[in-house]
């Protein structure tokens, strides 16, 4: 069996990071660079600037040019390019990858179905493909709690049954934790993390680095900080008959810092540096540990905080980070939404060793330096 790519020090260690200009990417890259890692990202722009690299840069205190600056590497090319990944794959030392790079917008995924599976599923195919073809076996998917749809109870454990998605964006998310899943039960030098998100929100505390939607945000967070920023005029909270204490709806919203640092553990579970193997969660597939330690097989997580906010305590959060009323009216339920989700984080606490540390006051916090500073995000 060939050796784990990943069972080295970070300090010798590239990730490539699809994705990488992305919200939760551009995160992520800052917290594999304050472990140490090197990282190529490689991203085609298509909902990013490459200025989100740039204050990447700068908070980890990288060189544009001389010794350090090649730590960070970037690469403007779609996942769809074959010859492009296979030039990135044969010109840097790659040891693992890290998958953010993908179409995001639910109600978009309705309007554009054929987009979505192209950019998404076949983008995927492509991806691994060509890594394995050197020799890179190692994968972090972003996964997302609507793998869960509806759940039967709260919280949600990665144990919990799987529903089909009301949408072909999270169609993809449910067909892409297979396909990956399938590919270690057919190749057992596959090294998989299926990660799923809860709902990620807020920023860096510099405020250099956030999320930037592009046009009307659909999320809750973007749209309330657009609000509170004076560029949209009031919330539109949707549903207030929900069963839950104030009729809105309860998610689990997640600070992006925490998220970004749960793929660092995902990538030292990979190494073998945590945990010992989940044997006891059937989402799981875990593969014998390879001689050096490392371990192999298809680890899924839930990253959340495991506790449930509803709406207008979201919308009072922000109230209280930007010091100012933020005006709300009650509209009709949106379709395809569910009551409530939170994530048990049981499982990634003893697995991959990590817990998230911010509240919702700390994420709205954030996310307002971000959008105060740049109220027209990277474009500001
Ligand atoms: P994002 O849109 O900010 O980041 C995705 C990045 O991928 C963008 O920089 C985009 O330019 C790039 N990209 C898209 N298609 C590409 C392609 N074919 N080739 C190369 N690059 C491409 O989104 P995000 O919020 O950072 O989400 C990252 C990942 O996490 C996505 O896969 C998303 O589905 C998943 N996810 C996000 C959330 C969320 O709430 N933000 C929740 C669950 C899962
Ligand atoms: C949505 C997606 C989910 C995706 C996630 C991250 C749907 C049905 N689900 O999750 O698949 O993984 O985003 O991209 O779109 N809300 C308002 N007013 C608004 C916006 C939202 O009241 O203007 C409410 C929603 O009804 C929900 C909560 O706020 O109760 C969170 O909504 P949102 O931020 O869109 O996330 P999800 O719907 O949980």
């Amino acid at each position: 069996m060939a050796t784990n790519t990943l069972a080295k020090p970070p300090a010798q260690t590239c990730i490539l990071v699809t994705g990488g200009a992305g919200f939760i990417g551009s995160h992520t890259v800052v917290e594999l660079l304050n472990a140490g890692y090197s990282v190529v990202v490689l991203d085609d722009l298509s909902n990013s600037s490459a200025e989100s690299l740039a204050r990447v840069r700068q908070i980890c205190d990288l060189p544009e040019t001389g010794p350090g600056s090649e730590r960070l590497q970037f690469v403007q090319a779609s996942i769809l390019d074959r010859d492009a990944l296979d030039t990135t794959f044969a010109a840097h030392d790659i040891s693992g990858i890290i998958h953010f790079a993908g179409f995001k917008a639910v109600g978009e995924s309705v309007q554009k179905p054929w987009e979505y599976y192209w950019n998404n599923v076949a983008g995927t195919l492509v991806l691994v493909d060509v890594a394995r073809q050197h020799g890179v076996k190692s994968i972090v998917f972003s996964s997302s709690a609507t793998v869960y749809g509806d759940p039967d109870q709260v919280p949600i454990t990665e144990m919990a049954e799987k529903h089909d998605a009301t949408n072909p964006y999270g169609q993809t998310k449910s067909m892409l934790e297979r396909i990956l899943s399938d590919l270690y039960v057919g190749d057992p030098e596959w090294n998989v993390v299926l990660l799923r998100y809860f709902n990620p929100i807020g920023a860096h505390e510099s405020g250099l680095i956030g999320e930037d939607p592009k046009g009307i945000p659909n999320n809750l967070v973007p749209y309330v900080a657009k609000v509170a920023v004076g560029k949209l005029p009031e919330v539109g909270v949707f549903g207030q008959d929900y069963p839950t204490p104030d009729g809105t709806g309860v998610r689990d919203y997640i600070h992006v810092v925490d998220l970004a640092r749960g793929h660092v553990a995902a990538i030292d579970w990979m190494a073998g540096r945590v945990g010992t193997g989940c044997a006891d969660d059937p989402y799981s597939l875990p593969g014998d540990a390879a001689p050096d330690g490392s371990r192999r097989g298809v680890g899924v997580f839930n990253l959340g905080t495991g506790r449930g906010s509803s709406v207008l305590d979201v919308v009072h959060a922000f109230e209280r980070a930007c010091g100012k009323e933020i005006p709300y009216v009650m509209k009709p339920r949106r379709a395809g939404d569910i009551a409530e989700n939170y994530a048990s984080c049981d499982k990634a606490r003893t697995e991959l060793g990590w817990v998230a540390e911010y509240d919702l006051d700390r994420m709205c916090e954030d996310s307002w330096r971000w959008q105060s500073n740049n109220p027209d995000g990277y474009a500001s």
